[in-house]
């Protein structure tokens, strides 16, 4: 289930712009790593890398490798679908399919991966994914409803149920609870710590508690200045890096003087 994913030398581009340069980093499985940084050092643009969703962009491309358990997901050959199946994500902005109900929302990556599903299974996995993502009791009487008639914090936790229902190695999660109340949030890092015996787990997020609460490592990302690469400027577990950061500028930042 879980998986270890290892990133070397990765250049990350968007056209002839390097957005990214020269990420090494070791992600273990069973953990969750925060990905923390200043606005545009290019944490959703590495984050986009382990499951390559950053070349649907036009023109983006990478340069280096990302394993999972040992396999180059850039390898010749390999199926970024079949990839995804494998690592899913949640995204900055809630992405509901509009068209559909809040049920079907729920199976869409399921039943994309074309598993077959008696209805009273596919029921169970409704509610457990929904439950999961601390949405059941307040949507359970509207399954049937769109998934785009409830609220944005509700519906970044009905993108949550979806991915978690597919059951997943990998989730990645950019900046999950930027459209959450403080309680939906803190539901959300319950789940968090509940999902990382199961899976790996990568955040990416702008609020220091939140690292640190969920969080067993950390990567700090920066950037020199407009038009420069972002680079990871330290990794280590989370309490070293709010409490005793090698680097002046991660403590800097965890600090809050700059970003
Ligand atoms: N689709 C794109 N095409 C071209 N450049 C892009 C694209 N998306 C992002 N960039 C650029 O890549 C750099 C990194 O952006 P990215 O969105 O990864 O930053 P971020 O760290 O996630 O910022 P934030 O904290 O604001 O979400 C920025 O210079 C940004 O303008
Ligand atoms: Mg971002």
């Amino acid at each position: 289930m879980s998986k270890r994913i290892e990133v070397r030398d990765l250049d990350v581009y968007y056209g002839k712009f390097k957005a990214v340069e020269g990420i090494t980093l070791n992600i273990e499985p069973r953990s969750v790593t925060a990905f923390i940084g200043p606005s545009g050092c290019g944490k959703s643009t590495f984050i986009r890398t382990l499951n390559r969703m950053h070349e649907v962009i036009p023109g983006a491309w990478v340069d280096g490798e990302v394993l999972i358990d040992g396999s180059n997901l850039y390898e010749a050959g390999v199926d970024p679908v079949l990839v995804r199946r494998q690592v899913g994500m949640v995204f900055q902005r809630p992405n509901p399919f509009p068209t559909m109900s809040i049920r079907e929302n729920v199976l869409a990556g399921v039943k994309l991966n074309n598993k077959r599903l008696s209805k009273s299974d596919a029921d169970d996995l409704v509610e457990r994914s929904l439950k999961g993502a601390n949405l059941w009791n307040e949507v359970k009487d509207r399954l049937e409803k769109p998934g785009s008639g409830i609220s944005g914090g509700q519906q970044q936790r009905l993108c949550i149920a979806r991915a978690i229902a597919v059951q997943p190695d990998v989730l990645l999660m950019d900046e999950p609870c930027s459209a959450l109340d403080p309680i939906s949030t803190l539901a959300i890092e319950d789940l968090i710590e509940e999902l990382k015996t199961e899976y790996t787990i990568v955040i990416v997020t702008h609020n220091m508690q939140q690292a640190s609460r969920v969080s067993d490592r950390t990567a700090f990302f920066n950037i020199a200045g407009t038009g420069q690469p972002g680079k990871l400027i330290e990794y280590d577990d989370t309490s070293t890096i709010f409490s005793n950061p090698s680097e002046q500028s991660t403590e800097d930042y965890v600090s809050g003087k700059f970003g």
